[in-house]
């Protein structure tokens, strides 16, 4: 959650940090702020609201500068207001700061500026920071303004990633990572520091990657990346991104998330590029290869993540244990990393996690790294902290996911879950050809989801007849509670529609006191082996006049009369139809949120990347 970036270099500072910001947007949008360092002296504007409240404020009262730094809040402390938004000056006004995470003890480093008249201005943790900070530079005249970073730093528990230029130091910019990304770009006789490489791509493709404790110093044309506390300087690679200006950009979409759910037409197929092996029923999945036979004997697997992440983990307990005959447990990361789970050298513990970045998910992979498990990680975000945490690992190569709410980054994580469950379930023994028969499912996706994608005004009247509604229960069964479990966040996240998923067998125990003829469920309803126990579920559903949205692989009569509206997906492997049927979830979500007049990128509250806990 937010997102900072620093700039110093020769060209207008102004332009590339806004810039910087709009792309940075997804990560927080309640307020932004730009620091510049004009004539040797720290100018700012800081504004309550997303980035285009803050650029009509410099259209105003511009800023002019090589040098400086940005942040767009999603706020943990304190409300979003102008005075709480970064960057955040010290007393002095001669140091700014931008900071993305939490500073846990800020109360007790409170206290000790208070003992040295220091008042801070904000409610934030941020802030104390900026003032720590000065108040080390200004009391010590042995310390240098790198050192004092490094010395307040030391006095921080929580987990930052920040930038921080001060006017005494015209051309240099510091930045410094615990727990939040951050990733240099290297341009010619020009620097940028962001927290994802998104804001970089257009000036330069050579980005380094901090890593947790590192601290990067940029002064008059050089750079050197140093440890924090032990300031050993610590020679690292320069990597080169792999990604195109199109692929984070709306192009001809009114939305993100309507990109990426058409996206989904190709970004599926790019998921398996060169791992299905039609020949022998199996996949290929490189990045785990020396893991394999690990994973085979280990007594049990954890997955987990947050989020949307962990409905796909729920899907991939079904398929692991189905082929693989491996126990799986599934776990939202923020309650694994505090219980007491059984971890030993034979756990294996697989965290998945669209950006790579989730606070909670990092904190669960520590935790399995601690206590002796193999960990591995399903990613989209390549270079990741979670990718490079992990032992190894799978990307899902779903192309950059800007919109919020997840879509095609589901359907790869689900796709790859898929694709490990065969190839450890044909490790295992089973036939070549039940593995045959789901690859050949896989391999007609594209086509599968060209179709979903034609029936999109179908989807789009359903939205329509039911927009007035203030509730919605989605239900499924087996494989397909999960997917319940995703069309009823997808609905919340961004539409404010109360919504619940529910596995259909149990609405009788609760949810059924709730159907009325005002209450539409969506229900996920398959012929597989469960078809006549959801056919069921749908009578009692009938008999109490709920609305019947009806999700099936194929028509049936049975179906058409007792659903109000039936969606078909193209028939498919019942492993690969809860990929198909959450497409169609997501655009039903996506219509509701659009009559409801919401803002679907950016919904109210949310991030993309959660890099608190
Ligand atoms: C946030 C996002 C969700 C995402 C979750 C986990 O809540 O809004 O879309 O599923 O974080 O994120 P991750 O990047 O770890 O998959």
């Amino acid at each position: 959650m937010c997102g900072i970036i620093g700039y110093v270099g020769k060209r207008d500072g102004l332009s590339i940090l806004l810039k910087g910001l709009e792309r940075l947007e997804y990560r927080g949008y309640d307020s932004s702020g730009i620091a510049i360092l004009q004539n040797k002296t720290i100018k700012y504007v800081k504004k309550a609201g997303k980035v285009e409240e803050l650029k009509s404020s410099l259209k105003q009262s511009p800023l002019m500068g090589k040098v400086g730094i940005a942040h767009t809040r999603w706020a943990t402390h304190g409300e979003p207001n102008d005075i709480n938004s970064h960057p955040h000056l010290d007393i002095t006004g001669k140091i700014a700061l931008v900071h993305n995470g939490i500073i846990e003890n800020y109360q007790d480093l409170k206290k000790i500026l208070y003992e040295e008249n220091i008042n801070c201005v904000s409610d934030t943790d941020s802030e104390v920071l900026v003032q720590l900070i000065s108040l080390i530079y200004n009391k010590s005249n042995k310390l240098s303004f790198q050192d004092s970073v490094r010395a307040a730093l030391k006095e921080v528990v929580g987990a930052y990633g920040i930038v921080v230029i001060c006017s005494d130091f015209p051309e240099m910019v510091i930045s410094a990572r615990m727990g939040s990304p951050l990733v240099l770009g290297l341009g010619d006789d020009e620097y940028f520091i962001a927290s994802d490489a998104s804001p970089i791509i257009e000036h330069t493709r050579d980005v380094i990657y901090l890593d947790d404790g590192e601290m990067a110093v940029v002064n008059d044309n050089k750079y050197y990346i140093s440890n924090i506390n032990s300031k050993k300087i610590i020679s690292k690679v320069v990597d080169s991104i792999d990604l195109s200006i199109q692929e984070i950009e709306k192009g001809e979409f009114s939305h993100f998330m309507l990109k990426e759910i058409f996206d989904q037409k190709h970004s599926i197929t790019d998921t398996m590029r060169g791992r299905l092996n039609f020949k022998d029923g199996t996949t290929f999945l490189g990045g785990i290869i020396d893991q394999i036979e690990s994973i085979k004997s280990a007594s049990r697997i954890y997955i987990t993540a947050c989020g949307t992440s962990w409905h796909a983990g729920l899907i991939g307990k079904h398929l692991i244990e189905y082929y693989a005959r491996i126990p799986v447990h599934v776990e939202y990361a923020s309650e694994f990393r505090y219980r007491n789970a059984i971890i030993d050298n034979d756990t294996v513990l697989l965290a998945i996690s669209q950006s790579g970045e989730t606070a909670d998910t990092l904190a669960a992979i520590k935790k399995g790294k601690n206590k002796g498990a193999l960990v591995l990680g399903i990613c989209n975000v390549v270079g990741s902290s979670i990718s490079r945490v992990t032992d190894a690992g799978i990307y899902t190569h779903a192309g950059p996911e800007i919109g919020v709410a997840s879509t095609k980054a589901f359907t790869a994580q689900v796709t790859v879950l898929i694709m490990l469950a065969l190839k450890l379930g044909r490790k295992m023994g089973i036939a070549k050809t039940k593995g045959k028969k789901i690859i050949q499912s896989l391999n007609k996706i594209s086509k599968d989801v060209a179709y979903i994608l034609n029936s999109y005004e179908d989807i789009k009247k359903v939205a329509e007849k039911t927009s007035k509604a203030e509730n919605f229960l989605y239900l499924g069964r087996g494989i397909n509670f999960p997917v319940a479990l995703e069309g009823a966040l997808k609905l919340k996240e961004i539409s404010y529609i109360h919504a619940e998923g529910y596995p259909a067998a149990e609405m009788k125990h609760g949810p059924i006191a709730l159907i009325d003829e005002k209450m539409p469920v969506v229900i996920l309803a398959p012929h597989d082996n469960t078809f006549l126990k959801i056919l069921s579920n749908i009578q009692e559903v009938k008999s109490r006049k709920g609305i019947i949205i009806t999700i099936t692989d194929r028509p049936n009569s049975e179906l058409t009369n007792l659903s109000d509206y039936v969606l078909i997906v193209p028939k498919t492997h019942q492993h690969v139809f809860p990929i198909t049927s959450s497409i169609i979830l997501q655009i039903l979500a996506f219509e509701l949120a659009l009559l409801k007049g919401c803002n679907v990128d950016k919904p109210r509250n949310l991030a993309k990347s959660v890099t608190v806990e």
